[in-house]
């Protein structure tokens, strides 16, 4: 089957021109001006904008927080309607077994389900000497990167200073990309109990309870261990002004650091978790949503590349139910929030739309950047020959209300209700299959597939 998509707005990393996309099978076989191809399918794509199907490097998908379990792979769907086709979701090692046959039972869980194509991270659960011997031979099943939680006193995945520097000795002669949640978990362990002697169990002071200064000093040290340890590192889910400068000024000094942010931490800020009636809780996630000013320092860390993507950190979580495990106490509210399918036109509208990032800005923030620090580039995250053919088509001029009746993630929350976009996807197409047609969802469970990692992703490379 060949499809040609005809006088489109074609968005690179490097370049933008009204051209022509021809898609054989599942790949791109050609891109230029006028093509003088013959396809059974020619779509007009005058008026929009050509982007690569998105990357999302950081999903939860089957997460649990204490009794609480994110909604899993059955809400994949949620990946396409967004524009993101591909998926790069945490794996958590099951206690007692080892990261290898972790993610093998849970690929097998997922490959029935998926509805977008996916990659994964192996997420450490159990810290022990098997672990950091197997992590050298993670890449072999596809997985090149392994996160580490610094954040979580007490909860199974929680790692010390010592589990940290270890998984990076392990790692840096394989390839494999240490990626940390870096809070400082001692602090918020005394800040939060604090607050709750003082009978402050409301939503607000999870914010209270992780002050920046906690996310800016674990930063720090998670850098000096990679420094110690001779090997890159890439902190996840970077929210304050102190995080950010931190790994730019490593970087600046030539040390391989990254960080990546999410949609939340650029357009919602720490009010949002003082809203009555526990919809504050809605907003609960770690680290938690800042001020203004941390807001601003983020926006220029993305338009500079100090922070090389921007991810949803995904969590499909219900507000009626299982955030109101934490109702009394904020420190049982499941941390985390749905955004799957939002990333897209939050980070269009507020960035490209509001003239703070670039188009070829965004196309590397949205997919180009997660594919290479997951090893997936140049099959994901490129419009280029040989490519997948992972496209969007987006009408740049529509404009609407985010809200939950137009969600697929199952939950009884939008995290972006209200807010009003200026851009959407029309057609996205998944390994040149078109799967969504103007709000119609043509994806069938189990059409996603695995794609495996490389080693020695943009992290060890540097771009
Ligand atoms: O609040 C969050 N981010 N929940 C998901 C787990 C994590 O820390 O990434
Ligand atoms: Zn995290
Ligand atoms: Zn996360």
């Amino acid at each position: 089957m060949r499809t040609l998509i005809k006088n489109g707005m074609i968005v690179t990393t490097e370049s933008e021109f009204e051209g022509d996309i021809l898609v054989e099978g599942e790949k791109i076989k050609a891109i230029g001006e006028n093509l003088n191809e013959s396809a059974e399918e020619v779509v007009n794509a005058e008026g929009l904008v050509v982007l690569p199907g998105g990357v999302d490097e950081h999903t939860h998908f089957n997460f649990s927080f204490k009794s609480a379990t994110t909604r899993g792979w059955e809400t994949s769907n949620a990946a396409i309607a967004g524009g993101t086709t591909t998926v790069v979701d945490f794996c958590n090692q099951e206690i007692g077994k080892g990261m290898i046959e972790s993610v093998n039972n849970y690929l097998q869980k997922i490959a029935p389900m998926a509805m977008c194509d996916y990659s994964l991270h192996g997420v450490v659960f159990d810290p022990s000497d098997k672990l950091f011997e197997e992590i050298p031979s993670i890449p072999e099943i596809g997985v090149p990167t392994i996160k580490l939680f610094m954040a979580y006193k007490g909860m199974p995945y929680h790692c010390d200073d010592s589990a940290v520097f270890k998984a990076l000795l392990a790692a840096k002669d394989a390839g494999v990309t240490i990626m940390v949640h870096a809070e400082n978990a001692d602090m918020i362990d005394v800040l939060q109990k604090l607050c709750l002697q003082k009978g402050q169990v409301d939503p607000i002071y999870h914010a209270v309870s992780r002050p920046p200064v906690v996310e800016d000093e674990c930063t720090t040290r998670a850098i000096y261990l990679a420094k110690a340890a001779g090997a890159p590192i890439f902190i996840v889910h970077v929210t304050s002004r102190g995080a950010m400068e931190a790994i730019r000024n490593a970087y600046n000094e030539g040390m391989p650091v990254f960080g990546e942010t999410c949609t939340h931490y650029l357009v919602l800020d720490t009010e949002c978790l003082a809203k009555p009636n526990f919809e504050g809780a809605k907003y609960v996630c770690s680290p938690a949503l800042r001020s203004k000013e941390h807001r601003d320092a983020l926006w220029e860390a993305i338009k500079k590349g100090w922070l090389k993507a921007v991810s949803s950190d995904h969590c499909g979580f219900d507000w009626s139910k299982q955030k109101h495990l934490g109702k009394g106490d904020f420190t049982s509210i499941p941390n985390g929030a749905p955004g799957l399918q939002d990333r897209l036109q939050v980070l269009w509208t507020e960035g490209v739309a509001k003239g703070k990032i670039s188009r070829q800005r965004f196309v590397d923030l949205w997919a180009t950047a997660p594919a290479k620090i997951n090893g997936l580039f140049p099959r994901k995250g490129i419009l280029s020959v040989g490519s997948d053919a992972d496209i969007v088509l987006l009408d740049p001029n529509e404009k609407g209300i985010i809200t939950n009746a137009n969600s697929y993630h199952q939950t009884d929350y939008n995290t972006y209700e209200g807010m009003e976009y200026m851009g959407a996807p029309k057609k996205v197409y998944l390994r040149g299959k078109l799967v969504y047609d103007n709000g119609k969802l043509l994806i069938k469970e189990g059409q996603g597939k695995f794609v495996p990692g490389e080693p020695f992703g943009l992290c060890y490379r540097g771009a």
